[in-house]
């Protein structure tokens, strides 16, 4: 495979976990996940995460897969690139992995003393990826052997760091968020 076909096919798989995140951005709102509650003197997870932000995230990360899986006969016979369709199991691991990462950082976050909206390079740029790709090798594992080949899951992990600074930025410029990270 062409290392032009890998960038498409990486882009393709990890579509629904990339946009979950930004659809919290935009949704998020109302009652904290945590509730409030503290851990010592800190906030369990701070009041970043929201339920309407995940659940709306989730949904939306799933919502395109679904929508990938009715375009994929199109984009294989167009671009002759074999981009996979999404088992029910990956629709919504994929999504729901990328929250649990996110989440599962603010709470790292938040015992490391960073307060909500802090950057933590690396973590910030890779949780949300790492979870939701071993979300879907757990659900999915049959799936998840025949897409994610070694040279697929290292253009993933190169790729999605960038991503995710760029559209933070843009989101940042765009006025949806308050920190450009
Ligand atoms: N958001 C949400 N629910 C989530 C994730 C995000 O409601 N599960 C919304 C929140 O409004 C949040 C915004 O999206 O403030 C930006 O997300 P993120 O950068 O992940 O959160 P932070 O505010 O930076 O908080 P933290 O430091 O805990 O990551
Ligand atoms: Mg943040």
């Amino acid at each position: 495979m062409s290392p032009l076909e890998l960038l498409v096919l990486a882009i393709w798989v990890m579509l629904p976990a990339y946009v979950p995140n930004n659809a919290a951005v935009v949704a998020g709102g109302g009652r904290p996940i945590d509730g409030g509650r503290t851990m010592g003197d800190r906030r369990l997870l701070g009041d970043g995460k929201t339920w309407r932000g995940t659940v709306v995230g989730t949904l939306a990360g799933a919502a395109l897969a679904y929508l990938l899986n009715l375009l994929q006969p199109t984009v294989v016979s167009f671009l002759g690139i074999g981009v996979p369709t999404f088992p029910l199991a990956a629709m919504i691991a994929l999504p729901l992995g990328a929250m649990l990462g996110d989440i599962a950082a603010s709470f790292i976050k938040r015992r490391t003393g960073r307060k909500r909206g802090a950057a933590f390079p690396g973590l910030d740029q890779l949780d949300f990826a790492v979870v939701a790709l071993v979300l879907t090798a757990v659900v999915a594992p049959s799936w998840f052997l025949s897409v994610f080949t070694a040279g697929l899951l290292v253009v993933i992990l190169v790729v999605t760091p960038i991503f995710h600074v760029v559209t933070n930025v843009l989101a940042y410029l765009f006025g949806f968020k308050h920190e450009p990270w």
